[in-house]
């Protein structure tokens, strides 16, 4: 078996109408197991990507491969590939459709052919897993924005994706709708899922991931370790990214040394913080 889960090759895209290709010839793998970040400025195409993934929309041009295999755009293939490939949007009003939050969990489930029964079991497990048991007859409608991006995540996670794919996750979150985030993720990462998150949350990447993606307008333009990409810190500063905090001062830390004067350290702090 391929160590890759998603291969995007030579991928284009143009949206119906438009001129500028949204994807132009990106060419990206994915690592089966792994934690990856997408980052770039806003409509360098990261939903897009996002979109094509699960087959929403087909490519001009490029081949898409999920666990080796070539995407097919049948209605059964597309049922069996986002079973595989959950999308949580950005936007958890594109999500939610049914009108409680338990209907909408099941609602995905219903086209897998499972019986009653095992669709209520899992339905009931996962609200167990998300904390949605007090909220699970509630309309969507009245839900908080946090909660409905939570329903949004646990609406995806109830068909047991190998790939999950979130759309700027943080977006809108508290501090700590933010933490909880982190934790719910470490727990379907652990039991196996790859997870490829788009975001503008450089020390969030720097945390978390074990890979990441730079797009810019519809290129791959660099990937590698988060270490290894915040390196290069005149590149990310041209993209108008920059670089994570954490990492300016875990690679200060690294070159204090005897020779570097309290004179020097102090410019550096001042020139990291932008004094
Ligand atoms: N529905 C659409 N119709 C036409 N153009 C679109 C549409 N959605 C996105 N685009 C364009 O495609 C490019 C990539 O957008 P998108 O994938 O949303 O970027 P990102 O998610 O990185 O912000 C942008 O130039 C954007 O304007
Ligand atoms: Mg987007």
């Amino acid at each position: 078996m391929s160590q890759w889960l998603l291969e995007f090759e030579d991928i284009y895209y143009t949206y119906p109408g438009t001129t500028q290709p949204a994807l132009n010839l990106l060419t990206l793998r994915i690592r089966k197991g792994k934690r990856c970040a997408v980052i770039g400025q806003n409509g360098c195409g990261k939903t897009t990507l996002f979109l094509l993934a699960n087959g929403l929309y087909k490519p001009q041009q490029g081949s898409i491969r999920y666990a080796g295999k070539r995407l097919k755009y049948n209605r059964n293939a597309l049922i069996h590939l986002r079973q595989q490939v959950g999308l949580v949007f950005q936007n958890p009003e594109q999500q939610l459709i049914a009108s409680t939050v338990e209907e909408d969990i099941s609602y995905g489930l219903c086209n897998l052919g499972l019986s009653e029964t095992a669709i209520s079991q899992r339905v009931q497990q996962i609200l167990t897993q998300f904390e949605l048991i007090s909220l699970a007859t509630k309309p969507v409608h009245q839900l908080s924005l946090g909660q409905k991006k939570r329903v949004s995540l646990a609406g995806v996670m109830v068909l047991q994706p190998t790939l999950l794919l979130l759309d700027e996750p943080t977006a809108y979150l508290d501090p700590l709708h933010t933490r909880q985030l982190a934790q719910t993720l470490d727990t379907i990462h652990g039991s196996g899922t790859t997870i490829l998150m788009a975001t503008h949350d450089l020390e969030w990447v720097y945390r978390w991931a074990d890979w990441v993606f730079i797009i810019d307008r519809g290129k791959l333009i660099l990937e590698g370790t988060p270490k290894n990409v915040f390196a290069q810190g005149d590149f990310l500063n041209q993209l108008q990214l920059g670089v994570p905090l954490r990492f300016q001062i875990s690679s200060l830390l690294d070159e204090v040394d005897r020779s570097m004067t309290i004179e020097q350290l102090k410019n550096r702090i001042f020139q990291i913080l932008n004094y």
